[in-house]
């Protein structure tokens, strides 16, 4: 990007002093601008014509003539001895500069005169060039941030010139980068950052002369932020649709962002100068696998450099355990975890085949850790049993997890221990008679096998659960010995009543394992002592 400019300096611009020396002859020095008319005088003084004139420069002549009979010059139009005497140069040039002497005469008598001539050019041809920077259409520069900025500012100008850089930002004024005589000035700007932009100026300014150019060139300085642009997805309001939203903040100017399909036709469904886009799209138009992309577009990313964030739309898909089991009057929790669904789902547990939802409570607690959704169900009663759904929903479908849940009374607990209890009770008395019929064939007498058992068990066949080590035994009556030596044996079963202790105890447990694992240790037989 170069702009020149050229100056024409056609006014004149002449100043002459002169002084009359005592000798008869005159010195003059003269300033002439490029291509000025400019007249050296020789004979000053009254008005008679001089019949010959004698111009020499540097010692050598250039042009002769005088009075009326003067000829054409030898270097064509532009030098002409005037009948006065004076040099006519017509157009100065750089060339013309010297000391002039001329030579007179009028009659018998001879004018000597001395000028000093100085041609002045310029500022012309002032320029200034950035670099690296692109040129927009109105001249303006752009530079990319972090980049290494030259610029150079150069004019021509005769005798000499000063050169001066400087720059009006937004937020800094610098009156004078830097100042030379040369025919040009340049200075570099490492890692150029935003508050480099601004406008410069080169001001040349002819040292002679005064003649001053100015040149100035805005300069941008754009950049984009490392990091990619943001995908986000936000419900629409109407449910039927869903808006996707794409932000990529701190890019200067303003990007573009473009909302398209990656794959097949790659349909382009928004394209907007902004920071922040968002497209919101018929769900029905959407499918799994379907790959929608933010694409960034900016002047300061480097070609083949891409910033976008993308989508592929999965369903939704939340797994967990299918059942679960747990025991009145404890708690239970249970999980799904959701990991497949792209974008997020909205995951909630629901009730019942109705599916309500489930409000927490100090019953329901929710909880979410990580991609597990846990519900916690508090104090266990029959009435929780059923079934249970986590349900999953994203802009393309709804999943639902079907969770059933079994609740294990304590009646009905009791009852299955009791049922072994019989058995083992049938197993054992036959196992009693026979011996004892055996044994002593005349009477028949209970307790032969037990003999060894000690006295305060070996009459109370106790049936506990493992939770409760408390055996009543105080409640167990007993019957007095037997006249004959033989004991009598009484079987009786210990119910545990669903007491106090029991909550306090259950309550610590909350997970369907634990659970699980609590009831899987209450072995009853090895409770039945005999
Ligand atoms: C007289 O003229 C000559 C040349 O023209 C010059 O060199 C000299 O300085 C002059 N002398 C005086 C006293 O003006
Ligand atoms: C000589 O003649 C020209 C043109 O006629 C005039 O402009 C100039 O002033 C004269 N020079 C002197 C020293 O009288
Ligand atoms: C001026 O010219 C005349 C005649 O051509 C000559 O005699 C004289 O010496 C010259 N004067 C000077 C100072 O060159
Ligand atoms: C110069 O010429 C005039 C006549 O034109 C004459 O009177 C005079 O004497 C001459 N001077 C010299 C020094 O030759
Ligand atoms: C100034 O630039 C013009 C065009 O580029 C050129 O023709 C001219 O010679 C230049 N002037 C000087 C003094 O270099
Ligand atoms: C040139 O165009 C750019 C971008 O359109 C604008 O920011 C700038 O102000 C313009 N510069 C001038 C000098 O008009
Ligand atoms: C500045 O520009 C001038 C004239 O175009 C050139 O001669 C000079 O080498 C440049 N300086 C730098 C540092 O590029
Ligand atoms: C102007 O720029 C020069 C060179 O970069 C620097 O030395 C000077 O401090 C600056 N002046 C102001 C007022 O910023
Ligand atoms: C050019 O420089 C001179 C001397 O430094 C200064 O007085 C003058 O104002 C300058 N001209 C311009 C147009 O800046
Ligand atoms: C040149 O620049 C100086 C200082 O920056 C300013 O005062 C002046 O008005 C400018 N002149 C032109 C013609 O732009
Ligand atoms: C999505 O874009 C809209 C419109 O630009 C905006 O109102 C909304 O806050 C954006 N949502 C998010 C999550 O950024
Ligand atoms: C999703 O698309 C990719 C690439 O286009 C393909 O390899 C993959 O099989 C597709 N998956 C499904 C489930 O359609």
């Amino acid at each position: 990007m170069k702009i020149v400019a050229t100056v024409a300096l056609l006014q004149l611009c002449l100043s002459a002093t002169a002084e009359v020396s005592g000798n008869g002859s005159t010195e003059t020095v003269l300033t002439a601008a490029l291509g000025d008319v400019v007249l050296l005088p020789c004979y000053d003084v009254g008005t008679a014509t001089p019949t010959l004139t004698t111009w020499m420069k540097d010692g050598r002549e250039v042009i002769r003539g005088g009075g009326t009979s003067s000829s054409p010059s030898p270097a064509g139009q532009r030098l002409a001895v005037l009948p006065n005497g004076s040099l006519n140069i017509n157009g100065a040039t750089p060339g013309d500069e010297g000391i002039y002497l001329c030579n007179s005469t009028i009659g018998n008598i001879s004018y000597v005169a001395r000028v000093v001539l100085q041609v002045v050019s310029g500022p012309e041809n002032v320029s200034i060039s950035i670099g690296p920077a692109t040129a927009l259409s109105n001249g303006t520069l752009i530079a990319f941030r972090g980049t290494t900025v030259s610029f150079n500012c150069s004019g021509l100008s005769h005798p000499s010139q000063e050169l001066r850089w400087s720059f009006t930002g937004a937020s800094s004024n610098n009156e004078s980068l830097v100042a030379t005589s040369d025919s040009w000035l340049g200075f570099t700007i490492k890692d150029i950052q935003p508050s480099a932009q601004g406008v410069y100026s080169c001001r040349a300014n002819n040292t002679i002369s005064h003649q001053a150019v100015n040149m100035s060139t805005q300069l941008l300085v754009y950049y984009v932020p490392d990091r990619h642009p943001e995908c986000m997805w936000v419900p629409a309001q109407d449910p039927s649709h869903i808006q996707f939203n794409c932000t990529w903040f701190g890019a200067y100017p303003t990007p573009t962002l473009r909302w398209a399909e990656e794959k097949g036709a790659g349909h382009v469904y928004a394209s907007e100068v902004t920071a922040s886009l968002s497209v919101t799209l018929n769900r029905s138009a959407l499918h799994d696998n379907q790959t929608l992309k933010c694409m960034a577009q900016h002047l300061a990313l480097a070609a083949g450099k891409k910033k976008s964030c993308s989508f592929t739309l999965k369903p939704p898909y939340p797994e967990g355990e299918p059942l679960a089991m747990a025991q009145e009057t404890t708690s239970v929790t249970l999980t799904c975890t959701e990991t497949a669904s792209i974008p997020p789902a909205d995951t909630t547990w629901r009730k019942g085949l109705q599916q309500e939802v489930i409000v927490p409570s100090s019953k329901y607690v929710l909880s979410e850790e990580g991609p597990a959704f846990k519900l916690t169900i508090h104090n266990i009663s029959k009435d929780d049993e059923g079934i249970y759904f986590c349900r999953s929903e994203n802009p393309l479908s709804v999943r639902e997890l079907e969770v059933y849940l079994t609740v294990r009374t304590s009646s009905a607990y009791t009852g299955a221990i009791i049922g072994i209890f019989i058995a083992a009770l049938i197993v054992g008395s036959a196992a009693i008679i026979a011996k004892t019929v055996y044994s002593s064939r005349h009477r028949i007498c209970l307790g032969g096998g037990f003999g060894n058992v000690e006295e305060d068990r070996g009459d109370v066949l106790s049936l506990v659960e493992s939770e409760d080590e408390h055996i009543f035994q105080d409640d167990v009556p007993r019957l007095p010995p037997l006249t004959n030596g033989c004991h009598t044996t009484l079987v009786q079963i210990h119910r545990i009543p669903s007491s106090d202790h029991e909550d306090a105890e259950t309550a610590a447990d909350t997970s369907p394992e634990q659970q699980e694992e609590s009831v899987q240790t209450e072995e009853p037989a090895d409770l039945v002592t005999f």
